[in-house]
């Protein structure tokens, strides 16, 4: 039995319900840790280090589950915390600060991908007058997508954000969109290729020698036309009253001669997971295009733990119960690790 710090960021009655799932996560958490015969007490975490620590001090926890997706409103804090753990040398569930910098800026994690020659679709910074990453021999991007650099959940991200390329006035008008957008929900924007094809979540599970890669989730765009950008965007996500979120569907069911794709997104979330250095769980995003070229979207370091969300899905899928998934997170937290 261990004494376990159920560590999460504080929301308040006004905030989104991105924001607010957290909670739900908590409750998921806590009663299975409760099942698993661990001692458990929550902690709300604010910008207020502090008083975190002093409750961490007075606590004295074995380990802590990290729950804190943001702080102060943008998850380009959320490191805060677990630098907080690290030094006090507090174990925590999930990724190191270091990974979860590197994952949480997204530019950041695709420069990496591409040192270590791991497909993700070229980029465009603010500043930029070319593109980044574009892998030689390939096409400058007909389409591109403007997206936020380091919040999740979709923040921003419509059908509308996706840019036609083709004019002349191409990187202006994306510049005027990044910016735009950058003002409008205070927090950095970029642009990337948008990659018109399937869309797939590999979600992991930690473990003694290496990870465990679940069954592979594809999310359909059910009644789209051809033409029609296919964007889980903030609508699909948390508005159950939009008709995107009906028809973005999550499914497990595939056709045999889908296995080596299914197969190859498996080795490439395999590799990211190594690459980055991950801990406890993750998601790993991919869109495949018509040439059944998998590009890797992002890396979700500490996914979302709530009860309908893509990692419980295929933990359910792959016969992982809840209760196995949460041993098995804190079991990784206590393994030794480098950083
Ligand atoms: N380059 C791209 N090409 C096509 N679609 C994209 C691209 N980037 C993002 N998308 C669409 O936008 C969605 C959200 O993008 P992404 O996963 O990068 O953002 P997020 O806000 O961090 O999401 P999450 O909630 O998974 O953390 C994707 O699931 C996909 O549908
Ligand atoms: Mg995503």
């Amino acid at each position: 039995m261990a004494t376990v710090a159920l560590l999460f960021n504080q929301v308040s009655a006004r905030d989104t319900a991105s924001e607010l799932d957290v909670l739900r996560q908590c409750s998921a958490v806590e009663s299975s840790l409760l099942r698993l015969g661990h001692r458990v007490r929550r902690l709300a975490c604010t910008l207020d280090l502090a008083a975190t620590r002093q409750s961490l001090l007075e606590f004295q926890p074995d380990i802590v589950f990290n729950l804190v997706e943001a702080l102060g409103g943008t998850d380009q804090l959320m490191g805060l915390a677990t630098l907080l753990l690290e030094s006090l040398r507090i174990p925590f569930t999930g990724s190191s600060s270091l990974a979860l910098q590197l994952t949480t800026r997204k530019p950041l994690a695709k420069q990496r991908l591409i040192e270590l020659r791991l497909p993700t679709p070229a980029w465009l910074l603010p500043a930029d007058s070319g593109w980044r990453g574009l892998t030689p021999g390939r096409n400058a991007p007909l389409k591109a997508l403007v997206k936020a650099a380091s919040e999740h959940a979709s923040l921003g991200l419509s059908e509308s954000s996706v840019v036609d390329c083709r004019s002349s006035l191409c990187f202006s008008s994306l510049r005027n969109s990044m910016d735009t957008a950058s003002a409008q929900f205070g927090t950095p924007f970029f642009a990337e290729e948008y990659i018109h094809g399937r869309e797939f979540n590999l979600s992991l599970l930690g473990g003694a020698q290496e990870p465990q890669v679940l069954f592979p989730a594809e999310i359909r765009f059910e009644g789209y036309s051809e033409d029609r950008p296919r964007i889980l965007g903030a609508e699909a996500k948390w508005n159950e009253n939009s008709p995107e979120y009906h028809r973005t569907v999550r499914t497990f069911s595939y056709s045999p001669a889908d296995q080596p794709l299914l197969d190859e997104l498996g080795a490439l979330a395999r590799s990211c997971w190594s690459a980055f250095e991950l801990n406890g769980y993750a998601r790993v995003d991919f869109r495949v295009d018509a040439d059944g070229q998998p590009w890797v979207l992002e890396i979700n370091a500490n996914p979302c733990l709530s009860p309908d969300a893509g990692f419980a899905a295929a933990l359910e899928r792959s016969g992982i119960s809840w209760d196995q998934a949460v041993q098995a997170i804190l079991d990784d937290a206590l393994r030794p690790r480098n950083s």
